[in-house]
């Protein structure tokens, strides 16, 4: 069991790509400055006192930079990382292979712990506050409960759905963390050094060009980048300027504002069917066909980031912005439009 664990866990779900332009560092690791100043901050005091990090919970939308954060956070102790997920824990044995195996210091990583199982998550509890894990092991009458004394160890979690951890679970974080989206002059630092990386040549502006449409994500800036990179290759002359980025990005029908798929169908929705709200978050969900818990909390914060909806107690409310986008005016609705 526990080899066959082991090489799941090992398993990254980033592409060999992804991971080079991982950057190793804090120093390399660009936004989230109040963030960043607090681990170092932590990492600094625990390395003075030779003592372990405390556990970490990290929160916030896909591509953000939980995992890079888990990986830097290990490298400037100095420690190993283990990497895992939350629905790859079945059962409490799963959770005593990774766990035995950690030296003192180590890391292990639970992305997506906000799917652990509840029953998983009781033995978690206290294996981050006293290190230790009782066990079940045998069944009927031989049954019996095992002590494991585990190394002293930090966890490091991460979720995309920071409502859906337990405040027990969540109590036992001594630091929660919440990543939000990144501004264009963050993700243009980012895509320069990305490009750096790949040896390909970019402007200013040309940086400038992908990052406004990377919706305030790191990780579609990179691929986006990838993809710019291509075009200039085959295109022009390999360099990349903003007029590049610009025809590149309009083959990807990636719009100025980046906005994805999703997001169309949510401002649509909002304006559409719902006559620009308010709306419940519910109605919302099954008019676009997408999941509650995903809408709120991996699509809309960055469509309130950025100005297109609010929320507000009765309801989702599309503003001027998301109207201006559909190139309709605000208070026209479906009724003026179609004479409903
Ligand atoms: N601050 C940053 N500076 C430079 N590159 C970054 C930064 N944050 C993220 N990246 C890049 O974006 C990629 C995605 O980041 P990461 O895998 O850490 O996101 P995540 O928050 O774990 O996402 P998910 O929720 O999907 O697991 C990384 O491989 C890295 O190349
Ligand atoms: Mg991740």
């Amino acid at each position: 069991m526990a080899e066959n664990f082991y090489q799941q866990t090992v398993e990254s779900p980033d592409t060999p790509f992804d991971i080079s332009l991982r950057p190793p560092a804090f120093s390399e690791f660009s936004g989230q400055a109040k963030i960043r100043e607090r681990l170092e901050l932590m990492v600094e005091a625990a390395k003075q006192r030779g003592d372990v990090l405390d556990h970490i919970l990290l929160s916030g939308p896909p591509g953000l930079g939980k995992t890079t954060l888990a990986y830097i956070l290990a490298n400037s102790m100095g420690v190993n990382i283990k990497n895992t997920s939350g629905p790859m824990i079945e059962k409490a044995g799963d959770l005593a292979g990774l766990l035995t195996t950690l030296e003192r210091g180590d890391v292990l990583f639970i992305d997506e712990i906000h799917r652990l199982q509840p029953a998983i998550e009781e033995y978690l509890y206290p294996a981050m506050e006293d290190y230790k894990l009782d066990i079940i092991i045998d069944q009927g009458p031989s049954a019996r409960s095992v002590r494991l004394n585990l190394p002293k160890f930090t966890l490091i979690g991460a979720t995309t759905r920071a409502g859906m951890i337990s405040s027990p679970l969540r109590s036992r974080f001594g630091m929660t963390s919440r990543l939000d989206y990144y501004v264009a002059e963050e993700l243009q630092k980012i895509i320069r050094r990305s490009a750096g990386l790949l040896g390909v040549e970019i402007d200013e502006a040309g940086a400038l060009e992908i990052a406004s449409r990377s919706r305030g994500t790191p990780r579609v800036s990179n691929n986006l980048l990838r993809w710019v990179r291509d075009y200039a290759q085959v295109k022009a002359d390999k360099k990349i300027t903003r007029d590049i980025a610009d025809r590149a990005l309009a083959m990807l029908e990636i719009d100025r504002d980046g906005f994805d798929e999703m997001d169309k169908r949510i401002v649509e929705a909002l304006i559409h069917k719902f006559s620009g709200g308010p709306v419940g978050l519910n109605s919302l969900a099954v008019a676009i066909g997408e999941d509650a818990g995903t809408l709120e909390d991996v699509n809309e914060p960055y469509l309130i980031m950025q100005g297109y909806i609010k929320r507000t107690p009765q309801g989702r409310v599309a503003l001027a912005r998301a109207y201006e986008k559909l190139g309709i005016k605000p208070g026209r609705t479906q009724q003026d439009l179609f004479g409903g």
